[in-house]
């Protein structure tokens, strides 16, 4: 029988009123803390009350040497911290919104320009939009420490009442960095074979497990990334089954990593000017230079195709293999495009992102029949622009501009 998009179901033993989720979307809001505040609570109800299924944060913090080099990530890092959540869940609660706190580390994907820290990575592989340099390999010690962090940052979400946690296992952050060979070319028992790519989450989710029972644990994983020897469909699956294997409750199947541009969320135009406007390597430069450097950016960084619902071969694939429930992410942005996915059996429920920056309500207004898709054209400067602000939506023009 086909789900129905707007009837309540259960997700990980939460109820939600639809198969709509808001996926992870970091929002650059946080204190110096790295804590929730009026902000937060402001996007946050707006998301619930505009009728999302389910919502999911931007991605917190589990440690200082992973936080992001986007301004003002979510930092779960200390007990300190779970008083503010717990503000913040409380306000969502009150539209009975199941609430979800992705859990991440950054990885090579930071700088220690921001973290005030080396950054690490499974191997000392530099990467070329983040790294000034080579980061540190982690000893073994070293991702003893990051399991324990990924687990306290569960407790800690789970005392400031988040329904769930998602592990955060895709776009090259620190534990994809370790499923994928690309990143992770270690010869000791953190790396080589897909089970010992795999242990560094195995080990998160048994701890979590007997720390907190049956506190659910939601992963967002790549179905693929485009680098050489990286993640591929076939190997993704294999991890999906011991992701079930090991107790994880859902599957969101995302792809692509930072380095590779905007595979992740893709669309028809690189977004060069919001670039040259807020990234650390070239906001600074004379604006003559900038003009003549915008399109030979744009031009440098083909948009990957096809640039809607680009994961659902992969969302399919996994779901096929896998009793959990999966989510589908990734430009499925209008009401025909979230039926097929239903209708077909890629996936159980489906998640946006850019849809709800414009939209905070958009879900609502689907249901309504107000609208049959988002108004987002997918121009990306809300992905690029959060590197030097808060999130908001830019509709493809900065100030001043003429496009
Ligand atoms: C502004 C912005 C911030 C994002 N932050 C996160 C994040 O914190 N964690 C994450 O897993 N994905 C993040 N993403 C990726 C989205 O969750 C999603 O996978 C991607 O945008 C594709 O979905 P969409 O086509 O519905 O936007 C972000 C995307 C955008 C546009």
């Amino acid at each position: 029988m086909t789900p129905e998009i707007f009837q309540p179901t259960s997700l990980a033993g939460m109820t939600l009123p639809n198969r709509l989720i808001r996926s992870a979307t970091h929002e650059s809001l946080a204190d110096a803390s790295g804590a929730p505040g009026a902000a937060h609570e402001k996007l946050y109800t707006a998301l619930a009350a505009g009728g999302a299924g389910a919502i999911i944060t931007g991605y917190a913090g589990v440690q200082q040497d992973g936080k992001s080099s986007l301004m003002n990530m979510l930092m779960i890092n200390e007990d300190s911290l779970v008083p503010a959540y717990r503000k913040l869940t409380d306000a969502v609660h009150r539209y009975g919104t199941p609430f979800i706190l992705q859990i991440a580390h950054c990885g090579r994907q930071t700088r220690s320009a921001v973290t005030g820290m080396p950054t690490v990575a499974p191997s000392s592989l530099k990467d070329f939009i983040f790294n000034e340099e080579r980061p540190h390999e982690l000893s073994e010690s070293e991702i003893e420490a990051i399991i324990n962090s990924f687990v306290a940052a569960a407790g800690r979400a789970k005392k400031a009442g988040f329904d769930a946690v998602q592990l955060h296992l895709a776009h090259g952050y620190l534990l994809a960095g370790f499923l994928s060979s690309y990143t992770n070319r270690r010869r000791d028992r953190w790396g080589g074979s897909t089970e010992n790519k795999f242990r560094i989450v195995s080990e998160i989710l048994r701890r979590i497990r007997d720390a907190d029972g049956d506190y659910p644990v939601l992963v967002k994983m790549n179905g693929f990334d485009h680098r050489r020897g990286g993640m591929r469909q076939p190997e993704a699956v294999e991890i999906a089954r011991m992701l079930e294997a090991s107790g994880c409750s859902a599957i969101e199947v995302s792809s692509g990593t930072v380095e590779e541009g905007l595979s992740i969320m893709r669309g028809p135009l690189f977004p060069s000017e919001a670039l040259l406007a807020s990234n650390f390597r070239f906001k600074s430069l004379p604006s003559a230079l900038k003009k003549v450097l915008a399109p030979l950016i744009r031009l440098a960084m083909p948009s990957p195709k096809p640039w809607r619902g680009y994961n659902l071969d992969a969302a399919k694939a996994i779901r096929q293999a896998v009793s959990i429930p999966v989510i589908a992410v990734g430009g499925i942005h209008t009401l025909e495009g979230i039926k097929g996915v239903l209708e077909s059996g890629t996936a159980d429920f489906v998640s946006m992102s850019r849809p709800f920056v414009i939209e905070p309500n958009i879900v609502r207004k689907l249901q309504e029949g107000r609208q049959t898709a988002s108004r987002c054209i997918e121009c990306n400067y809300c992905a690029i622009m959060i590197e030097d602000g808060p999130l908001r939506c830019w509709h493809g023009r900065l100030p001043g501009s003429k496009r």
